[in-house]
């Protein structure tokens, strides 16, 4: 099963056309972990005619310089040999694969990999993994073909600096930037890490990669995903939008929710089940996101020091998100500039990020995970006795509701009620750079609905923006149907203008 990321296939795809025909466009898809980055570049690997497409996972291949290059060169040869039809045995060391794969594929290979292999056994890590950069080019030259070499995990790559042989972004720069028949497609889970790294000035990589983010499904996509994954179980659309609101549309999360409900299912999930499902998957010691938010957690801390600080202040911001340095400081007894730097080393585990210098969670599952688990305290929660509910409870009204990915899960379940309570097909509207939070159809007059999800109240500069927009517009001339819908409602001044403007005010949703 693949759902959508039709964009951005779309977009690989022009990026190959170009390279094909001369411009190399290197590209970082960047995203949390399981957002489907590796799922994205395999399903676009499928596609590959022409132009050859090497993958490598490098988590496990950072161990030391000679692994990685010798895996790196060995995707290379497969990648070859798979499209030749060729298998072949793959047994003993690393060297002896890189041999057997290239006597098998020729003598330009043989040649190839043997002096390859004798920079290997210099010894001189830098010298090494120039020749690895330096290979994909070299091949594509005698093969007469270009490869887009597709490496997995990309940041991991630090871990060779490690080794103290120099930079080894800059090494790859110096020796990539002016190739022409190889570019590389790559991914990134530690987002703070990859911007940083494309898209600050003093990086080696600076500017080089077109970014590419990877978010989390809309609710359309959700929905479809959901359906497949329960084909067969009775469930109705307010349960589907209940999984969808619990996973925000993060696809492994929607598969693990899902797979719950299938393993604890006769046949039909209502709403005390998808509750059940949710908190068991994210809390309980087996849930798969558990483990997984386990395992971001330990990796995360792996090489911070003051571990003991970094928890507690992790604990502070779950209980309650937007604290500032001050507050955490004041929190924990310590002075401000001893917690400067915990959040430094924090803001570095990508758990959080600073917004207008308040602290947040970029996942917020996950900060309910940690207040919940304590960080990564083991819960058995069973399925008859309700101590689900009290989980639930905390889930939507406190950690889902506060979040920045609930605005987006907000307008897309707003999207759902004004659908059903206008009998009226709803989409986002964006055309040139005219945007409109919801628009439909209905007897030949465009709706248009304008969505405000601020902690304040819309003013009149909100309705005079909405109205100009409308102008601008190719609806100007259609005689539209206006909306607002205001999650903290209408100042009096805007309200009197809205209905001046004939705008029809909505109440926001009460549930
Ligand atoms: N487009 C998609 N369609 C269906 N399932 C997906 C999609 N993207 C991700 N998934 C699900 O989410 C899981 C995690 O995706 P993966 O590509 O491994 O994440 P990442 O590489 O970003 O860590 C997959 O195993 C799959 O079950
Ligand atoms: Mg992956």
């Amino acid at each position: 099963m693949f759902i959508n990321r039709r964009k951005e296939l779309e977009e690989l795809r022009r990026a190959a056309e170009m390279f094909r025909n001369g411009n190399p466009v290197p590209i970082a898809i960047v995203g949390l972990r399981r957002i489907g980055k590796t799922e994205l570049i395999q399903k676009f690997r499928e596609e590959r005619m022409d132009i050859l497409m090497p993958y490598l996972n490098i988590q496990g291949s950072v161990s030391s310089p000679e692994i990685f290059v010798q895996d790196f060169y060995i995707s290379i040869l497969e990648e070859v040999a798979a499209n030749r039809n060729l298998s072949i045995q793959k047994a003993g060391s690393k060297k002896e694969v890189i041999i057997s794969l290239s006597s098998a594929l020729g003598d330009d290979f043989r040649r190839h990999s043997i002096s390859f292999i004798q920079t290997i056994d210099s010894g001189d890590y830098n010298e090494m993994l120039k020749a690895a950069f330096r290979a994909p080019e070299e091949i594509a030259q005698f093969l007469k073909t270009k490869f887009i070499v597709c490496i997995d995990e990309f940041q991991d790559l630090e871990e060779l600096n490690n080794f103290r042989f120099g930079d080894i972004f800059k090494i790859m720069r110096s020796i990539c930037e002016k190739q022409k028949n190889s570019t590389y497609f790559v991914s990134g889970s530690v987002i703070s890490f990859m911007e940083k790294l494309l898209k600050s000035p003093n990086e080696p990589f600076f500017n080089q990669f077109r970014q590419m983010s990877l978010s989390c499904f809309t609710k359309e996509d959700s929905f479809e995903m959901i359906k497949q994954l329960l084909s067969g179980i009775e469930i109705d659309e307010k349960e589907v939008l209940l999984i969808f609101k619990y996973t925000l549309g993060h696809p492994f999360y929607i598969t693990a929710v899902c797979e719950r409900i299938y393993l604890e299912t006769d046949g039909a999930a209502n709403e005390v089940l998808v509750n059940y499902a949710a908190v068991k998957e994210t809390v309980d010691k087996n849930g798969k996101i558990n483990l997984l938010f386990k395992y971001i957690f330990e990796e995360s801390l792996k090489k911070a020091k003051r571990k003991g600080h970094l928890r507690t202040i992790l604990l502070n911001i779950a209980d309650q998100e937007g604290l500032t340095l001050t507050r955490i400081a004041e929190s924990i007894k310590k002075p401000t500039g001893q917690v400067s730097n915990y959040m430094k080393s924090l803001l570095r585990t990508d758990i959080i990020f600073e917004h207008e210098k308040k602290y947040y969670f970029r996942d917020p599952l996950f900060r309910f995970w940690i207040a919940k688990t304590q960080l990564g305290k083991d819960i058995v929660l069973e399925r008859d006795t309700m101590s689900a509910d009290d989980y639930i409870r905390d889930l939507k009204e406190k950690y889902l509701r506060a979040s920045t990915e609930l605005g987006r899960a907000a307008e897309t379940e707003a999207a759902f009620y004004l659908e059903k309570k206008f009998d009226i097909e709803l989409g986002r509207y964006l055309k040139g750079n005219i945007e409109f939070d919801l628009v439909g159809e209905k007897d030949d007059r465009p709706y248009i609905f304008e969505i405000k999800w601020k902690t304040k109240a819309a003013g009149y500069s909100d309705i005079r923006k909405f109205l100009e927009k409308v102008k601008r517009s190719e609806f100007a001339g259609q005689n539209p149907e206006l909306f607002i819908l205001s999650r903290s409602g209408l100042t009096e001044q805007a309200e009197n203008f809205a209905v001046k403007n004939k705008i029809h005010v909505l109440n926001p949703l009460v549930k």
